[in-house]
């Protein structure tokens, strides 16, 4: 499926993008133009924030962070596997490097962490806005995003090789972006009726 329309004279529905956008894991080699990259991330700052707190960062990922952070990725994939198997746990390392350095555009998102807890979460939701704002922007261009949140969020050393202070932003995801190379078919499994109720 080709969902590419001919911009900029013609976007995609709102409500077409929402249903359509995918979760995409394969990419193709077609660079993503760097103007096309910061459009995305600039539907990203128009999400709602409570109090204007603005709260989230983009961190593009450039070429010599991205050789160690796919060193540390694959790393954390391959400890993994038991530490008998060897050969495996060398396999994972290779095929996780190698996948993580193919993908075309990789930026991190962190969401600051100022204040109280209720503060953190209004910020976590509005920075989470912020993610759907540019997967929706991506895919009404026809370009993909995958939200990921391996373990290399969560990871010290990830944190000082983007030089980020988890006293001060938190990361919520890597975002993976590219040109769709494989569209997946998922539905939901709890239609509407399912979760909806209204009360008197
Ligand atoms: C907070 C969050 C974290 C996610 N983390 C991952 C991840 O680490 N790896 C992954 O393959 N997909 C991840 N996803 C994508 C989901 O797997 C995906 O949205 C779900 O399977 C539904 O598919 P769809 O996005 O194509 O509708 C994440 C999504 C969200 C919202």
């Amino acid at each position: 499926m080709d969902i590419r329309y001919n911009l900029p004279y013609q976007v995609m529905d709102i409500h077409d993008a929402i249903r359509t956008r995918r979760t995409i894991a394969k990419f193709t080699d077609e660079p993503v133009p760097p103007e096309i990259l910061i459009d995305l991330l600039s539907a990203g700052i128009w999400a709602p924030n409570h109090h204007l707190t603005e709260p989230w960062r983009f961190i593009i990922i450039g070429p010599e962070s991205r050789r160690e952070l796919a060193g540390r990725f694959a790393e954390l994939k391959a400890n993994k596997v038991p530490a008998e198997d060897v050969a495996r746990r060398s396999r994972v390392h290779a095929e996780h490097e190698r996948k993580f350095q193919s993908i075309p555009v990789i930026v991190a998102v962190a969401s600051a962490c100022d204040g109280d807890e209720i503060r953190r979460r209004e910020d976590f939701a509005a920075t989470a806005c912020a993610v759907q704002n540019i997967q929706l922007a991506a895919w009404a261009e026809g370009i993909g995003v995958k939200w990921s949140t391996s373990g290399l969020i969560r990871d010290p050393l990830a944190y000082r090789l983007l030089n980020i202070d988890p006293a001060q932003q938190e990361i919520i995801g890597l975002l993976f972006i590219g040109y769709p190379a494989e569209i997946p078919v998922r539905d939901r499994k709890r239609p509407l009726s399912e979760v909806i109720r209204q009360v008197p």
